[in-house]
């Protein structure tokens, strides 16, 4: 008699408490014994009914097998990813899975109990499946759901965020200055920034008792062991060391050009900074004289501000230049007009007409000969300028700290050159 009921449920109670109690005369118990043919894979064959246990059978029966399908389902419904679900899956539907082994009783039932049990089996293990693929399709869903918001790109942000770096107005200057001494054979020579007092004050004839070389100027390295006392080594004022290192590495006739970093012990403000950039220019030869010097500093005056303004030589002194001069350019802004009587006045050369930018001379003997040179064979003359100074002149800027401050409107009206 078949009880209605859900799945697994009455029918297989029927079997055991009735087909099982009129087969039990015939066939009388034996001890059950795991054989092959239960174990799935190792089965050969389905064993013939003519021996059964209804203890063997016991997986089967409809309360066993609901079981099964209830932990199933508990099972399946828990998992919470597609992991568990596996794990689910493995436990309850895989080769060891309780309804797996139930099914492989089956076998060991009487032929008339075979069909009932079969199809309460396999109804629990369809349902275990049917539940596994809606849970499998729900947890794929949501993982998708999952990745949709976790890995959202909005495609109407700015794509490009990060603008394109550009140099420093100073490095482009002191690179369009090098590249015009480029342009006349000149090689472009460096040197340290923490350099031998040797070379930034002795071979340049700057004598130790010298003004440049006391300590409100100069920053001195302190002695890499600690002691107090003088290391012998300082942070470059300026770059004319780099005159000594060419004149003692490169063969003559010389002629280079060293821009670069340079420090003094200065109070940052508008016009000063401790740390500033020079370019230094160096020619040795034979038969060079003042009017060489003149070219090049035309040279770079019109590299800078564009042909046509005038430069002089004023007498001035330096150590390592005998004679020396400042060069001026005329005022690029008023050319001169504000000195006149009544004219309006000029900011850039304070109605001066005349605005110094560089020191310059002809290299001294003494330069050449702590160098091993022969001052009566070559000559030179020489020529130093502050690159943050020239930039001020040419663009106008009134504060030597924009250069520093690290504001890109201030660098960015240099355009975008990289
Ligand atoms: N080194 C000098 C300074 O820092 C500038 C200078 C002057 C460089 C005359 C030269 C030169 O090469 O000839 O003030």
């Amino acid at each position: 008699m078949r009880t209605a009921g859900p799945v697994g449920s009455g029918v297989l109670d029927a079997v055991t408490t009735r087909t099982f109690g009129t087969t039990i005369d015939r066939n009388p118990p034996r001890a059950f014994q795991l054989t092959d043919d239960l174990i799935p894979g190792k089965r050969t064959m389905s064993a013939p009914n003519k021996n059964y246990d209804p203890v063997a059978v016991t997986a089967l029966s409809a309360a066993e097998v609901d079981r099964a399908l209830a932990d199933a389902l508990a099972a399946i419904g828990a998992a919470a990813t597609l992991d568990e679900l596996k794990e689910a899956r493995l436990a309850h539907d895989g080769d060891r899975a309780p309804l797996r082994l139930a099914r492989a009783e089956i076998g060991a039932l009487p032929p008339e109990a075979k069909a009932e049990a079969g199809r309460r089996v396999g109804a629990a293990m369809a349902a275990v499946r049917d539940a596994i693929g809606e849970r499998q399709r729900q947890l794929e869903r949501d993982r998708d759901e999952q990745v949709l918001v976790t890995e959202r790109v909005d495609v109407t942000l700015p794509f490009d965020r990060t603008p394109a770096g550009a140099r420093h107005p100073v490095t482009m200057t002191a690179d369009r200055l090098a590249d015009v001494f480029v342009a006349m054979g000149y090689e472009v020579a460096e040197g340290p920034e923490a350099e031998a007092e040797w070379y930034n004050f002795d071979a340049l004839n700057i004598p130790p008792d010298h003004p440049a070389r006391e300590m409100q100027d100069t920053l001195f390295v302190a002695r890499p062991d600690g002691e107090p006392g003088p290391s012998g080594m300082v942070l470059r004022t300026h770059t004319s060391p780099v005159q000594i290192r060419s004149l003692l590495t490169r063969p003559l006739p010389l002629y280079v050009v060293s821009p670069g970093k340079v420090y003094r012990n200065e109070a940052l403000d508008a016009t000063h900074l401790p740390v500033f950039y020079q370019i230094e220019g160096l020619a040795v030869d034979e038969g060079l004289t003042m009017a060489d010097l003149r070219g090049a500093i035309q040279a770079f005056v019109d590299a800078l501000f564009g042909a046509g303004l005038r430069t002089r030589l004023r007498p001035d002194y330096f150590p390592f230049t005998e004679p020396s001069g400042d060069v001026s350019m005329e005022c690029h802004v008023c050319r001169g007009e504000s000195v006149k009587p009544g004219a309006d006045p000029c900011r850039t050369c304070r109605s001066m007409g005349w605005i110094e930018i560089a020191g310059c001379g002809m290299v001294n003997p003494r330069v050449l000969v702590a160098c091993g040179i022969d001052p009566d064979r070559y000559s030179g003359f020489a020529f130093g300028l502050g690159i943050e100074r020239a930039l001020m002149l040419a663009h106008g800027v009134n504060e030597i700290r924009d250069t520093v401050d690290g504001d890109v409107r201030f660098s960015r009206a240099f355009g975008m050159e990289i």
